[in-house]
């Protein structure tokens, strides 16, 4: 990833130039004109998305990745198929991929289902789980929805799914889930008329309660009948450490989901492109100091860049952002991502752990085990400070900081970084 600095002086300008008119943009303007004194501006509707799984309006990057999955499409139909999992931190673009992925099937002429997977319930069974991919399948596809025969022919299979209403009503099952699976796939190939289907299942960290769903894809995708008689291609999506666990549970899967494609944040140039192209026609400009300060805090993770970006376009005045709106934005998005992720990021912290954070929060840059001892010591007499490095670890583990090269550490995120500055200094 190339950094702010290393993509040079030149892009400031780009970023600042007012965007071009973009003829694909339908936004509807939100006001009605002002006058400035020279000209009338029309502003537009907020092009930012910043809501998970909100499809970006600008999707930027991700050109390894879908240069791979092209090849995996093409592998799948002379080959057959190499399922895989995409695997990255929250807010890092799973379902946005997963929906690119979609999009390129449907080009491509094949079938392409995107299914999210809800928390399972407490007290959900490996079942649920199982019939939640059916469910979910079975919406994902339209066609299947009409198609009368296809739903005959599972019940024929002891399959009984009742109703294709805003709830599948569940009636008495008696096949076993893996039975039931292999049943379903079999049963619903010939009705797709497709020469590969793909099946997006998002978030499959929500079965970890019920982590035996996973090995019973697996295994139900290894049936030499499915292999032989269908071509589903499965792709999962996951973070990182459930897939590391469910791997350490149950060991053949990660032999099985071969191919892993990891996600990480955006590069500086592909956060300017979305910021300009994102303004485009809007009637809204960024100052090219904006933008860059979008990408230093943000590091390009694309929610953080979204919600930012977002706070900022509200807070124009007379169409322009400037540094001067900065603060008030960067505060507004601060306190969204606390609610709705440091908080909890931070709940699994214990409270020394927290101190610890907080002082290396407060020292804003990488610091060596001995400048947090120095640092904890001025502001804790009493911390133990011999224990700050198992503290470091234990919240390293936990996804919160990085051990860098020379043996310092930052915090991961420098929104979390600031946010933890703010709480509670
Ligand atoms: N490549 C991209 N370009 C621009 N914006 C993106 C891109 N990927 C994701 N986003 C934006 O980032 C936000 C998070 O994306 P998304 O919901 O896809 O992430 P996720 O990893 O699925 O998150 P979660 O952990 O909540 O499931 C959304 O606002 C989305 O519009
Ligand atoms: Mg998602």
């Amino acid at each position: 990833m190339r950094s702010w600095e290393e993509s040079g002086n030149k892009k400031q300008n780009i970023y600042a130039a007012r965007g071009e008119g973009d003829k694909r943009c339908k936004t509807t303007y939100l006001f009605v004109p002002f006058v400035t004194g020279r000209e009338a501006i029309m502003i537009k509707s907020n092009p930012f998305t910043p809501q998970s799984g909100w499809e970006p309006r600008i999707f930027a990057g991700r050109h390894p990745q879908i240069i791979s999955f092209r090849r995996t499409l093409s592998d799948c139909l002379e080959r057959g198929p190499s399922h895989m999992v995409v695997l990255g931190q929250w807010g890092i673009g799973k379902t946005s991929l997963l929906k690119q992925y979609k999009k390129i099937v449907q080009e491509e002429g094949g079938l392409a289902a995107l299914c999210p997977m809800s928390k399972s319930p407490k007290g959900s069974t490996v079942r649920d789980g199982i019939r939640l991919i059916i469910e979910e399948i079975i919406f994902g596809i339209p066609k299947l929805k009409n198609t009368q025969g296809f739903l005959e022919t599972l019940e024929g299979a002891g399959i009984t799914i009742a109703g294709f209403g805003a709830h599948f009503a569940r009636k008495k099952r008696s096949l076993q889930p893996q039975v039931e699976l292999t049943e379903f796939l079999l049963k619903m190939w010939p009705h797709l008329g497709t020469k590969l289907a793909v099946i997006l299942l998002d978030d499959i960290q929500n079965f970890m309660a019920v982590s035996s769903v996973i090995d019973i894809l697996r295994s139900v995708l290894s049936k030499e009948e499915v292999v032989s008689q269908c071509r589903y291609l499965f792709v999962l999506s996951s973070t990182r450490d459930a897939w590391e666990e469910f791997i350490d549970k149950h060991d053949p899967v990660g032999r099985f989901f071969r191919k892993r494609e990891y996600i990480e944040n955006l590069g500086a140039e592909e956060v300017g492109t979305l910021i300009t192209n994102s303004l485009r026609t809007t009637g809204v400009t960024f100052a090219g100091e904006v933008i860059e300060q979008v990408f230093r805090h943000t590091q390009g993770h694309p929610y953080e860049v979204q919600l930012l970006c977002s706070h900022l376009y509200e807070s124009q005045i007379e169409g322009t952002v400037t540094i001067k709106e900065w603060p008030h934005a960067f505060t507004a998005a601060l306190r969204e991502l606390g609610r709705d992720y440091f908080d909890s990021m931070l709940r699994k912290s214990s409270d020394r752990e927290r101190i610890v954070l907080e002082v290396l929060a407060e020292l804003d840059k990488e610091a060596t085990i001995k400048e947090i001892q120095q640092a904890l010591w001025r502001r804790h007499k009493n911390f133990p400070l011999e224990n700050v490095k198992n503290f470091l670890y234990r919240s390293e583990n936990k996804g919160l900081i990085k051990k860098a090269a020379r043996g310092s550490f930052r915090i991961l995120d420098p929104m979390l970084a600031a946010y933890i500055r703010q709480s509670f200094t």
